[in-house]
């Protein structure tokens, strides 16, 4: 065991989890543990490009146009509820997050830029660094996380979720002298980020491998919405893994999406799904591998996306004259632990927030920009709630799918009150050993998802998505990180897989070969136990 019982154990160290510390740690005075596989800056967070959708000067935006661009995003399955508490309380926490020392990019005026991106009626996206948002986030927060007394613990791999008398109280970890251990804490907040490294194309750093989404899993917590990945249209399509990603932003500036034969083929400021599913039907009607991003209308590229033009500059391609090879890759997970509004999941103790949880914010699709916003606004929820004695799940957000479900009538309650159906999840196969190196299988792996789960599915692609999860969990017995990761991944693959049949229509960022038209009586959510 390591020390004395925390008051809370943050798992992560992306936006949601130091947002949460330095809450914690800071305001409430309470004693934080940060515990995170990587070192502190390593996390998803510093690769988001575009920055922080948020209302922050008023007409002609307002929060009810941001709201109204969300719901209309998540395609019947945001809670408005969730949606209403991300765009109201935004504001706030980006001007906590300026007076921690971020520094977002202003005009000649001293004015904060805003930037317009996909799904965005208006110009809102604040950003820093042009478009290196992430990496100027997770610095400010990483820098105020170090001026507190929270205890950090670097290249430590939580294990599993430690729990007693039905109620979380701490993780088992592998520090890297090879020890595992306990750490003990009153409440422990996950906020592991998503499960992009599932697929072989992907935005998503190494590290991305749904750690907490499979722990939650093998600890029967609520887990829900894992059939929405979200894929990014615009990822350089190069051989370089993960693809580098060229900013909606970009589009948001003017730059256009051309097929191979120079034409034009979608609204380049649509939501994210639809572009993608556009960019992937014609690839195929063309035996394409990729379209582009023709970028060369655009003034100052190299002033206003210094960090893209020195990867384009790294990858021989000159903005100015040259239309950039793009295609989807794997970008966000946009279900995971069901939590309720104040980020309580179904375990007492446990609490979620950030891209590992669903919170109900994005529903089926996440528009652009909300996620670095989610992280700051609903880490510091789940702090408040800890600090005035929650113990359990309230039936709101995401949670009244679960709480609020009737199993035998799963349905749509009402145009507010989203439902729930629940999918019991097999036992996986037994492991076989001696294991296979656990490179090849999460390779394989990958390959597997990308090609039958990716942003086309129908029920034959899928059976194969749920075979290739079961093969590499039965290929991945073995102790070291490595091992770990590839049965998480194969965790949250065999979920996702089951979600994603079951849910027989396209809705958002699941798009179903075999059924093309969303049905009403499944705009519910899938939530696996
Ligand atoms: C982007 O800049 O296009 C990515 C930002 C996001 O994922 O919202």
């Amino acid at each position: 065991m390591t020390g004395d019982a925390l008051d809370l154990l943050v798992l992560g160290s992306g936006v949601a989890g130091l947002s949460a510390a330095v809450h914690g740690a800071d305001t409430h005075r309470m004693r934080v543990g940060v515990l995170t596989k990587g070192e502190l800056p390593q996390s998803t967070t510093r690769w988001a490009q575009g920055g922080v959708a948020a209302v922050l000067h008023g007409d002609p935006d307002s929060t009810d146009l941001h709201l109204a661009d969300t719901l209309a995003a998540g395609a019947g399955l945001c809670d408005a509820d969730a949606v209403r508490v991300l765009v109201d309380e935004g504001p706030l926490r980006v001007n906590e997050l300026i007076t921690l020392g971020a520094m977002f990019d202003r005009d000649a005026k001293g004015e904060l830029e805003l930037a317009r991106e996909g799904g965005h009626t208006l110009a809102r996206i604040v950003h820093a660094g042009g478009s290196a948002t992430g990496v100027e986030v997770e610095r400010a927060l990483v820098e105020a996380v170090q001026a507190t007394m929270a205890a950090i613990y670097e290249h430590a791999f939580a294990l599993d979720l430690l729990v007693e008398a039905g109620r979380c109280v701490g993780v088992v970890a592998l520090f890297p002298d090879g020890s595992t251990r306990e750490v003990r804490a009153t409440n422990v907040l996950v906020t592991t980020g998503g499960a992009g490294q599932l697929f072989a194309v992907t935005t998503n750093p190494l590290e991305a491998t749904g750690d907490g989404i499979a722990m939650a899993l093998r600890a029967g917590v609520a887990v829900a919405d894992l059939e929405f990945v979200q894929f990014h249209p615009t990822a350089l399509s190069i051989e370089a893994m993960p693809r580098p990603l060229l900013t909606e932003a970009l589009r948001g500036h003017g730059a256009l999406l051309r097929d191979s034969k120079g034409e034009r083929f979608v609204d380049e400021l649509q939501p994210r799904d639809v572009v993608s599913r556009a960019e992937t039907r014609r690839m195929h009607e063309l035996g394409d591998d990729h379209v582009f991003l023709d970028a060369t209308g655009l003034d100052h590229f190299d002033r206003r996306f210094p960090n893209i033009a020195a990867a384009l500059a790294g990858a021989g391609l000159d903005p100015a004259k040259d239309w950039l090879p793009v295609a989807p890759a794997a970008h966000y997970t946009c279900g995971g632990i069901v939590t309720d509004l104040r980020g309580a999941t179904t375990l007492p103790g446990l609490w979620a927030a950030g891209e590992v949880s669903c919170s109900g914010v994005h529903g089926a699709n996440r528009l652009a920009s909300n996620s670095l916003l989610e992280g700051m606004v609903f880490g510091p929820r789940a702090v408040e709630a800890i600090e005035a004695g929650v113990s359990g799940p309230a039936t709101t957000g995401a949670m009244r799918a679960v709480l609020g479900a009737d199993a035998d009538e799963p349905r749509r309650v009402s145009d507010d009150v989203i439902g729930g159906r629940f999918l019991t999840l097999e036992a996986p196969p037994p492991q076989a050993g001696p294991s296979r190196d656990p490179a090849s299988v999460r390779a394989e792996l990958q390959r597997a998802m990308t090609h039958d789960a990716g942003v086309l599915r129908d029920a034959g692609t899928l059976r194969l998505a749920a075979q290739a999860a079961d093969a590499a969990w039965t290929s991945s017995a073995g102790s070291t990180v490595a091992h770990h990761e590839v049965r998480n991944l194969a965790t949250v693959g065999r979920a996702l897989a089951r979600a994603a049949s079951t849910r027989a229509e396209s809705r958002g960022a699941h798009t179903r070969a075999d059924f093309p038209a969303a049905d009403p009586d499944l705009a519910v959510r899938l939530v696996v136990v």
